[in-house]
């Protein structure tokens, strides 16, 4: 994941600037802007190695590289932590990454969607649930058109995420380069537009 400090504008509206203030809420999550004091969570569910590796980046090392995340990486203008409703403790994250923040994209009203979540909350449905009300909030406040969400070869859990969202399949990469771990693998890219979200039955997202 890249850091660019800059601001980003979409439709006038200053997207960083929002960022601190914007809290979601659906049935059973919260997502909120990622605090330091998240370090030690972060690296509880961040250095298992089922987690990061698949999504392309390796395993946190200690709480000082997780603080240093948080710090470096997290910040992102839209990157929220996933917390169950009732419990402020981080247990995933999700972005929308931005035009500068991701190479899927150079427009301004397209962004790339980024997730990953704790071993011990798998399958309960929770990253359909916290994408859908982030995607509503791109597509109907930071005026998005198109949104990217990508997975590598063989992450069977991610696909099937994307396929309970709608996204439809647009192409395949054979040499997509994963920087962070130093290899290159076959990448799967989807795409969902504000058009097909609109149709999708996936836009009634269950926020409270
Ligand atoms: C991908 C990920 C975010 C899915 O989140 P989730 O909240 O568990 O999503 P869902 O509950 O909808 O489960 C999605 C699918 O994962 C599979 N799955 C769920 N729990 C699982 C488990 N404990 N072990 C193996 N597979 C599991 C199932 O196929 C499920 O589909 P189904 O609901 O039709 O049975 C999560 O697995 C994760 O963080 N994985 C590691 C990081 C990663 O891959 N990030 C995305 C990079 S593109």
């Amino acid at each position: 994941m890249q850091l660019p400090k800059a601001r980003v504008k979409i439709k006038g509206m200053d997207v960083g600037r929002k960022e601190k203030a914007m809290r979601f809420t659906t049935e059973r999550l919260v997502l909120r802007p990622w605090e330091e004091a998240d370090a030690e969570s972060l690296f509880a569910y961040a250095s298992d190695p089922e987690v990061g590796p698949i999504a392309g980046w390796p395993p946190h090392q200690s709480v000082e590289e997780s603080r240093s995340v948080i710090r470096n990486v997290l910040q992102a203008p839209q990157c929220y932590a996933i917390c169950e409703k009732g419990n402020d403790v981080a247990i995933g994250a999700i972005e929308l990454k931005l035009c500068g923040h991701t190479d899927m994209t150079e427009r301004s009203d397209a962004c790339e969607l980024g997730y990953w979540l704790g071993k011990p909350f798998w399958g309960r449905g929770y990253m359909p649930e916290a994408a859908a009300a982030l995607m509503r909030y791109a597509f109907q406040t930071l005026g998005m058109e198109t949104i990217w969400c990508g997975y590598y070869d063989g992450n069977s859990k991610s696909k099937r995420v994307q396929e309970k969202l709608g996204f439809q399949h647009h192409h395949t990469c054979a040499e997509t380069p994963v920087p962070l771990m130093h290899e290159t693998r076959v990448g799967h890219v989807n795409v969902l537009t504000k058009a097909q979200w609109r149709e999708s039955s996936c836009n009634a997202a269950k926020d409270a």
